[in-house]
C-alpha cells in the first residue's frame, strides 16, 4: 500500500483516495444522494422519537416523552377494553344459577374457557397442569369422581370461593383429624393402620393385627370416616375404601397420617378473583370428568 495518488478520474469525475493494494485503487466518489438523505431522515426521526416517547434513562426513571405513552398504560387500556367486551357475559355468569348455566350453550362455553384460564393461572401449581393432583402431597385429583367435600357444582363453588382450612376466610371448609400419636398407644396405631390397609384391598403389613384394628377404627375413626370407612363429605374425611390417596396408602404413610394427622390447606379465592372467575373455575372443574 502506498499513499501516492494517481491521476486517474472516475466516471463521476472524482480522483482516487490514494489507497492502493496490489495495484487496486479506490475511487473517491461521494455517497449516493438517496443514501445520504435516508441517513439524514433517520436522524431526524430518531430525535423526534426521543422527544415523543420514553427514551433517555434517568437515575430512577426515564424521560416520559410528550405523548405520555407507556407499555404499562397500553396494557391497562387493553385490559379495560377486554373487560368491556366481556362485561355483559360476565354479568350473566354472575347472575345465572350455577345449575342452569349448562342450558345456555354460549354462556357455558364462555365459562369453561374462562375457567380453564383461571385454572392455569391460579390452580395448576397445586392441582397439577392436568388437574390430576399431586399424589402424596395432599393436592387432590380433580378429574376423578372421588370428592372430599362434594362434587356437584354448588359444592365445588363453595370450596373454591372459601377454600379449605385457611385462616383468611371465616366460611372456609374446616375439619381437623386429631393426631392420634397423643391419643392411642403405638400398638393400637399399628393395629388400626393394618386394618385401614385392608379397607382398600391392600395387603396389611401384619395380618394378625387387623381384627384388633377394626375395633380401634370403630372407636376412634368411624365418627369421621364412617363405620365402613367410606368417608364423610360434611367433614372432608376421605373415603378410605377406594385406592385413591391424598397422602399415600402404604403402611408408613398411613402410620404417619394417623400419628401426626394432616392439615391440607387450600386458599380462598372469593377475595382475589371476581365472582364470575370463581364461578367459571367451578364450572370448569365440574366438567373435567368427575362432576356430579
Ligand atoms: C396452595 C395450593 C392450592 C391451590 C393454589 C389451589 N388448591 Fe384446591 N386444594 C388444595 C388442597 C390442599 C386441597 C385438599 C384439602 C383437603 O385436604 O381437604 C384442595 C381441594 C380442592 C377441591 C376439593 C376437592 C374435593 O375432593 O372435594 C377443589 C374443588 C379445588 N381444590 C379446586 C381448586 C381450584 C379451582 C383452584 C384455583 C382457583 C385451587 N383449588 C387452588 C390446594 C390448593
Ligand atoms: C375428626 C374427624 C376425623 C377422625 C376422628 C379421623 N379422621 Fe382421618 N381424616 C380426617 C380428615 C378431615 C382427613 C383429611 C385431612 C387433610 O387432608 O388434611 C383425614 C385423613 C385421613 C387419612 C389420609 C387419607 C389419604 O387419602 O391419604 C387416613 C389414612 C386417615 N384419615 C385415617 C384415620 C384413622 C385410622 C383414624 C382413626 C384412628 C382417623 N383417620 C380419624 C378426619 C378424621
Amino acid at each position: 500500500m502506498s499513499g501516492k495518488k494517481s491521476n486517474k478520474t472516475s466516471e463521476q469525475g472524482h480522483g482516487t483516495t490514494g489507497h492502493q493494494w496490489d495495484g487496486i485503487e479506490e475511487w473517491d466518489n461521494p455517497m449516493p444522494r438517496w443514501w445520504l438523505w435516508t441517513f439524514y431522515a433517520t436522524i431526524v426521526w430518531a430525535i423526534g422519537y426521543a422527544i415523543a416517547y420514553p427514551a433517555w434513562p434517568l437515575i430512577n426513571s426515564a424521560t416520559a416523552g410528550i405523548l405520555g405513552w407507556s407499555s404499562r398504560g397500553e396494557l391497562a387500556q387493553e385490559i379495560v377494553a377486554f373487560d368491556e367486551v366481556n362485561a355483559a357475559i360476565n354479568a350473566r355468569l354472575e347472575t345465572t344459577d350455577l345449575n342452569a348455566i349448562n342450558d345456555d350453550p354460549e354462556l357455558y362455553g364462555y365459562a369453561v374457557s374462562a375457567g380453564a384460564a383461571v385454572y392455569r393461572t391460579w390452580c395448576a401449581q397445586c392441582h397439577g397442569a392436568g388437574a390430576s393432583g399431586v399424589q402424596g402431597a395432599g393436592y387432590p385429583n380433580l378429574l376423578d369422581d372421588d370428592w372430599l367435600w362434594g362434587g356437584d357444582v354448588d359444592a365445588i363453588y363453595t370450596t373454591v370461593s372459601h377454600g379449605i382450612r385457611n385462616e383468611d376466610d371465616d366460611d372456609a371448609r374446616y375439619s381437623e383429624m386429631p393426631a392420634f400419636g397423643e391419643i392411642l398407644e403405638p400398638e393400637e396405631i399399628s393395629q388400626v393402620v393394618n386394618f385401614v390397609m385392608t379397607l382398600s384391598g391392600s395387603e396389611p403389613k401384619d395380618p394378625d393385627q387387623v381384627e384388633a384394628g377394626a375395633v380401634v377404627f370403630a372407636d376412634n375413626c368411624a365418627s369421621c370416616h364412617m363405620e365402613a370407612g367410606t368417608g364423610d363429605r360434611e367433614q372432608g374425611a376421605p373415603n378410605l375404601t377406594d385406592a385413591i390417596w391424598l397422602y399415600g396408602g402404604d403402611y408408613d404413610t398411613v402410620a404417619e397420617t394417623v400419628t401426626y394427622s394432616r392439615f391440607g390447606v387450600m386458599p380462598a379465592w372469593s377475595g382475589r378473583l371476581t365472582d364470575a372467575q370463581v364461578r367459571a373455575a367451578a364450572i370448569y372443574v365440574h366438567q373435567l370428568g368427575g362432576g356430579e
